[in-house]
């Protein structure tokens, strides 16, 4: 009776430990979707600010960097793509990633002050970087 309690148990808790492993990297997305529909569409968006003129078009950046956040919160488990959990699993990849929310969590301050030039800047250095050093690392394996 005792070995089979201790026997359970033990399954019990592999079981456990393959489930978690396994449920870091279970995004029904892959990264190359998410770039274009979330991280792509929003950083244009912001990109092309140049005359902001009304709360509906300041709202609406406000969702562009919201989305690259979402996207850059996806990503950092992998994602469904043939790659994807394996890129995620680097600390390259993670701290781009994490480069690319912090810069795009700053265009959400300077949109919510309202203050384009800030948002420009952020733009075109912080949130710009990120792409291209990631893409550098990882696009092309
Ligand atoms: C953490 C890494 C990472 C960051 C940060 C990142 N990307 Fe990507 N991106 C990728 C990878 C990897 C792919 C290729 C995915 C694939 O095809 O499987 C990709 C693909 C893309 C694509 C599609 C390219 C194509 O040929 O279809 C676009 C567009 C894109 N990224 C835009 C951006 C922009 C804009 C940013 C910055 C705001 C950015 N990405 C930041 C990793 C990243």
């Amino acid at each position: 009776m005792r070995i089979l309690i201790i026997a359970v148990l033990f399954s019990l808790i592999t079981s456990c430990a393959i489930a978690e492993q396994k449920s870091i990297c279970t995004s029904p997305l892959s990264v190359h979707d998410v770039m274009k529909a979330l991280v792509e569409t929003g950083t244009n968006k912001i990109w092309r600010a140049q005359e902001v003129n009304s709360d509906e078009q300041w709202a609406e950046l406000r969702y562009a960097a919201v989305s690259i956040i979402a996207g850059g919160d996806l990503i950092s488990h992998g994602g469904a793509g043939k790659n994807d959990c394996d890129w995620a699993a680097t600390t390259e990849w993670q701290k781009e990633n994490s480069d690319m929310i912090t810069a795009a969590n700053d265009a959400l301050s300077a949109i919510e002050k309202k203050d384009l030039d800030a948002l420009s800047e952020i733009g075109s250095m912080a949130l710009y970087s990120p792409c291209e050093n990631c893409h550098r690392l990882f696009l092309k394996r």
